[in-house]
């Protein structure tokens, strides 16, 4: 008998703490549910703002004739190169890319006679707009990054992320820049290529 009342005793020990858990599994998966909905929510009325962009005054637009490029060096240090491709003097006459190529970082420059941007290291081809079509970055599918332009003026701005704004000018550092000749030999445009493993 005594026996009895004792096994009852643990049977309803049992259930109670098995409700207690399935009380707090309970207010632990609507907690979860609601914070999630409070999070999809807080995204949907306020959605994250892409950083803040701002114009940067590269040059006049008469410095650089049709058909020619320049290097410019943002504040943060990335190399771009602007190329007019149009005769025109709108924005869309111009092109900035950078001039970093996607495959080992090599720079890339416009050839005008060809009309594609070229990469010397691998013998990487761009199209003027930027798209890889041969070579190792076309293999990847790596393009150039590229920069939005205007032209206010006569004046050519390129566009970057504001804090960039805020570290001073930019500076051409390259201003006669002429494409080099035919051969593409990587030995006469030596870069610092390294693969994965940091190998030259
Ligand atoms: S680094 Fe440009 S093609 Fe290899």
């Amino acid at each position: 008998m005594e026996e009895t009342r004792a096994g009852e005793a643990n049977a309803e020990s049992r259930r109670e703490t098995l409700g207690w858990l399935s009380k707090v599994g309970m207010v632990a998966g609507l907690v979860a549910a609601y914070g999630t909905l409070a999070a999809f929510m807080g995204r949907f009325l306020f959605p994250a703002r892409p950083p803040a962009r701002g114009w940067m005054f590269v040059t006049e637009v008469d410095r650089l004739g049709p058909g020619s490029a320049l290097r410019y060096r943002t504040p943060a240090g990335a190399q771009v190169n602007i190329a007019r491709q149009g005769k025109g003097e709108a924005a869309s006459d111009f092109v900035a890319l950078s001039s970093t190529c996607p495959h080992l970082g090599c720079q890339v420059h416009w050839e005008s006679q060809n009309d594609r941007f070229f990469c010397p290291c691998h013998n990487g081809v761009f199209t003027p707009e930027g798209k890889a079509i041969a070579g190792p970055p076309a293999e990847a599918g790596q393009s150039l990054g590229r920069y939005p332009l205007k032209v206010d003026g006569g004046l050519l701005f390129i566009e970057v992320p504001l804090d960039e704004v805020a570290l001073g000018p930019g500076e051409i550092v390259d201003d006669d820049y002429s494409p080099p000749g035919p051969g593409h030999d990587p030995c006469l445009y030596p870069c610092n290529c390294r693969d994965a493993a940091g190998r030259a």
